[in-house]
């Protein structure tokens, strides 16, 4: 028995393209770690600021697009890129068209990072955020984005099932809307080669980049990690999706509301009014399709709770949806004018952002590699090197997640309420830098839950490392399978 489920899995490595799934992976773990390092020295740099050493390429104002760039594209993007052409594979049990495809989206995103990592710490910006990246570079974003698309769409028609199964449309969704987003965000006059104009200007610069930065959020922080969630999610508690019928409710609710919540990041500004108000009822709506999504993930372990207690797998896939669902129930409200009036530049917004990019986006991706780093050399499914390992990942990412946050939210509640705090004069009650004093045992307490979390992505390089390290014959695998 255990023989033939080896030969099956043998037979699987050779029949599918597991080559650029495996890199991808890798460099999940390994752009994870670049990232979330760079997280903690901005972080530092927030308590300390002495740490920028006065070098321009260490600055705050450098190193702080860099860790954006890194753990939403870099990490974020290969752990998307590579449990998509997995799952696209397994569920329309068909190869990949093309094996040199494969490896230019790979090669051709690794590139992008590269890149990326060399223009933003010399200052070279569009100053757009979260599509910081200079024209040449989103040139090349888009050529091996549209190859992505060529590879994924392409096996999608070769399937060899009747059905396209659910996380295929999130992936579809994600794919589509990345692509108009980037287009259309980065339409811009070059000047030299390391310098353009955007050709929006003002106010409506300002809506069409944050239609660009929201959707970000929807489409690539979200609907792609929703496609990891409809599928790992029932593999890891070996059980079938809660309901169908929701998946297919909150797919359509979920793209059709997100497009229009963007102008909740531009309230009191020079936006028209309506479209503010526009932005935050539709951010209101979204509450409904994101809580469906959650309620969906996490009923599918109804009558296998149990495994909870002893698979940390499914604990760091469980544990991120929860924080999927805080984070989507804090978003709407913080869409709300009044509170966004409270909440807008202070760090309440950080600790929203992190709560989904930790809690959500970072944890479904470190619990999609543990399930699928073993098969993809070789093993059972979950067969890591150490399980024990996997739960200290699990709780220093818990701890430190929960540590991040709730530092923030003290600090964005305190700094919001200080700077309208007003005297029986009307003169203000604090100077701004009274704010940032008071704020600092807030930045500290920050930087030790991004260091847990960190330490957390260490433990987890060595478990992947003596993981594939000890993959008997891998190297005639990798060959079999190129
Ligand atoms: C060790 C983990 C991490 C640490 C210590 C960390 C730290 C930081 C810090 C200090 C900032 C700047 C905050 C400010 O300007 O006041 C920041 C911004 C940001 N980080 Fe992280 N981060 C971590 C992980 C992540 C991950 C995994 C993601 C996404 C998947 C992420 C996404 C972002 C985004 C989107 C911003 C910009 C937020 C905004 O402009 O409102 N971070 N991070
Ligand atoms: C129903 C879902 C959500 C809604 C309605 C929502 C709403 C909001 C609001 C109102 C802001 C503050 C805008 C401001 O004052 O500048 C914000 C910021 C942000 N949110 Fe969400 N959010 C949602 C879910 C998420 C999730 C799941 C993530 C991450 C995975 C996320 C990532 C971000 C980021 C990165 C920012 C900061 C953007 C910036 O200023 O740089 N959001 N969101």
């Amino acid at each position: 028995m255990l023989g033939f489920a080896a030969s099956l899995r043998e037979r699987s490595m050779q029949d599918y393209n597991y080559k650029v799934v495996r890199q991808f992976s890798i460099m999940t773990v390994v752009w994870g770690i670049v990232g979330m390092l760079v997280g903690v020295v901005i972080a530092a740099q927030l308590a300390w600021p002495a740490l920028n050493f006065d070098l321009p390429w260490l600055h705050f104002g450098r190193l702080r697009p860099l860790h954006t760039n890194a753990v939403i594209f870099a990490f974020g993007g290969c752990a998307l890129m590579g449990t998509s052409l997995y799952i696209v594979q397994r569920t329309c049990q068909a190869k990949l068209i093309s094996d040199g495809l494969a490896s230019f989206v790979f090669w051709g995103w690794q590139l992008v990072i590269v890149l990326a990592a060399i223009t933003l710490p010399m200052g070279l910006t569009t100053s757009k955020e979260y599509a910081e990246l200079e024209w040449p570079i989103d040139i090349l974003i888009t050529i091996v984005w549209v190859a992505y698309a060529i590879l994924f769409f392409g096996t999608i028609m070769r399937r060899r099932t009747q059905h396209i199964y659910v996380a295929n449309w999130f992936f579809s969704a994600f794919i589509i809307a990345v692509a108009i987003l980037h287009i259309i965000n980065s339409l811009a006059i070059p000047v030299t080669m390391t310098k353009s104009y955007s050709i929006y200007s003002g106010s409506v610069d300002a809506m069409v980049q944050w239609w660009y930065g929201h959707n970000a959020v929807g489409f690539f922080l979200t609907a792609g990690f929703l496609g990891i969630m409809y599928y790992f999610v029932p593999k890891q508690a070996e059980r079938p999706v809660y309901s169908y019928r929701l998946s297919v409710v909150h797919f359509w609710a979920l793209i059709a509301v997100y497009v229009w919540a963007g102008p909740h990041h531009l309230h009191y500004t020079t936006l028209p009014d309506w479209a503010q108000s526009l932005g935050m009822v539709m951010s209101l709506i979204l509450l409904a399709p994101s809580w469906g999504g959650m309620i969906n993930g996490i009923m599918t372990l109804s009558g296998a709770w149990d495994k909870l207690r002893n698979d940390p797998i499914l604990k760091f896939l469980v544990v991120s949806l929860s924080f999927y669902g805080m984070s989507t129930f804090e978003g709407p409200m913080m869409a709300i004018k009044s509170v966004n009036a409270l909440s807008h530049y202070t760090d309440w917004t950080i600790g929203h952002v992190h709560s989904g990019a930790l809690g959500w986006v970072a944890m479904i991706s470190i619990g999609a590699m543990y399930h699928l780093i073993p098969i993809l050399f070789g093993k059972k499914q979950g067969e890591m090197h150490s399980v024990k390992l996997i739960d200290l990942h699990f709780w220093l990412a818990t701890i430190g997640t929960v540590l991040y946050i709730a530092s923030m939210w003290v600090n964005g509640l305190m700094q919001g309420l200080m700077w309208r705090a007003v005297n029986d004069d009307g003169t203000l009650t604090y100077s701004f830098v009274e704010s940032v004093e008071a704020s600092f045992p807030g930045y500290v307490v920050r930087f030790i839950g991004g260091g847990l979390f960190f330490a957390g992505m260490l433990v987890m390089a060595y478990n992947v490392w003596m993981t594939t390290r000890n993959a008997p014959g891998m190297s005639q695998k990798l060959e079999a399978s190129a």
